[in-house]
């Protein structure tokens, strides 16, 4: 693996090789001593050029625990607002002696084009592309359910190393049009085995959303009370993406989108006791989720973004040092 630009590249076997690394990361995490050596002298550059907290900062954290030295470029007050390329940014990357870039970008397919076009010698990975991808979060997403449904579950391994997400079913529910995150756990999901119900309005599903392996509703009702869902992952109404021609107003309205898609009490009461709830953040809290359960004990919703930590640390970590197990490698 060169890249990571989406988990739709990902075959099983490197999945698993991912979470199992992030597993192992995540142990070094409760170590008193964070930091782990292997990337000293590593460059990784974090090119942001549309806003971000959690995975900003997960990549920032991450690279750091693993001694890289760490860039911060956001488009905002660069040379960007003056007009420059994403070709002579990454040219000036590259000058600088960049070794990963982590890229997010308001175009779908401008990590590939980093990736692709031949002005870098780095390792790209992918931290969300318009409404492509979002390969870290997906990632991150499975490595939490693992932990939860397969590990704690199942009584073996607590990280469930080594499992794949067979048996499991994942309800993704809300604005899927514009999720990237979607896409990405649509992808990855079914990778590892998993099934997926689709639950959104038919104004928020893309067109040739019948071609994904996964099913969809118009109905979260009936899907968590007769499908019974393992997971829920609530997604953000996007509205900063939806002001083309219609000025951030969708349909249904927001009254509407939550008495029929928010998570809820109510609904919250429908799910099976080992059900966990998840979203990706950052939240429209009263809108596709209430504060109850956001904040509920099935709420996963902040051990997510500690996950991402471990998980970007493996991406970095099989990307620019190799595979852990190999000989040398030890963590
Ligand atoms: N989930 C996610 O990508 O959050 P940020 O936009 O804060 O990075």
């Amino acid at each position: 693996m060169k890249h990571l630009l989406s988990t739709a590249d990902l075959s099983k076997d490197d999945a698993i090789l991912l979470l199992d690394t992030a597993a192992q990361m995540a142990a070094t995490q409760s170590r008193e001593i964070k930091k782990l050596p292997t990337l000293r002298g590593r460059t990784v550059v974090n090119l942001f050029f549309e806003d971000s907290t959690r995975t900003r900062i997960s990549f920032e954290t991450a690279a750091k625990r693993l001694s890289a030295d760490v860039i911060n470029f956001s488009a905002k007050g660069s040379s960007v607002s003056k007009g420059e390329s994403l070709k002579d940014t990454a040219l000036t990357l590259h000058a600088m002696g960049a070794d990963a870039v982590v890229v997010r970008h308001w175009a779908s397919g401008a990590p590939y084009q980093l990736a692709h076009a031949g002005w870098l010698d780095a390792a790209v990975l992918n931290a969300g592309d318009g409404t492509h991808q979002h390969p870290t979060q997906a990632l991150l997403d499975a490595f939490t359910i693992r932990r939860h449904l397969v590990g704690r579950r199942g009584g073996g391994d607590p990280d469930g190393v080594g499992a794949d997400l067979a048996g499991l079913r994942v309800a993704i529910v809300g604005d899927v049009l514009h999720s990237r995150v979607a896409r990405s756990n649509v992808a990855l999901l079914r990778t590892l085995g998993a099934e997926v119900t689709l639950v959104s309005p038919p104004t928020l599903l893309p067109v040739g959303v019948e071609s994904w392996p996964c099913r969809t509703s118009y109905d979260l009702d009936a899907t968590l009370a007769d499908w019974r869902p393992d997971a829920v992952m609530m997604l953000r109404v996007q509205r900063e993406r939806m002001s083309g021609g219609s000025g951030g107003a969708f349909f249904p309205s927001p009254l509407e989108y939550t008495r029929y898609y928010g998570l809820d009490a109510r609904r919250l009461a429908l799910l099976d006791d080992h059900a966990i709830v998840m979203h990706p953040g950052p939240m429209n809290r009263g809108l596709e989720i209430s504060a109850e359960a956001a904040d509920s004990d099935r709420a996963v919703i902040v051990e997510q973004v500690a996950n991402g930590v471990a998980v970007r640390m493996a991406a970095l970590y099989l990307l620019l040092a190799g595979d852990p197990s190999a000989e040398g490698n030890d963590l």
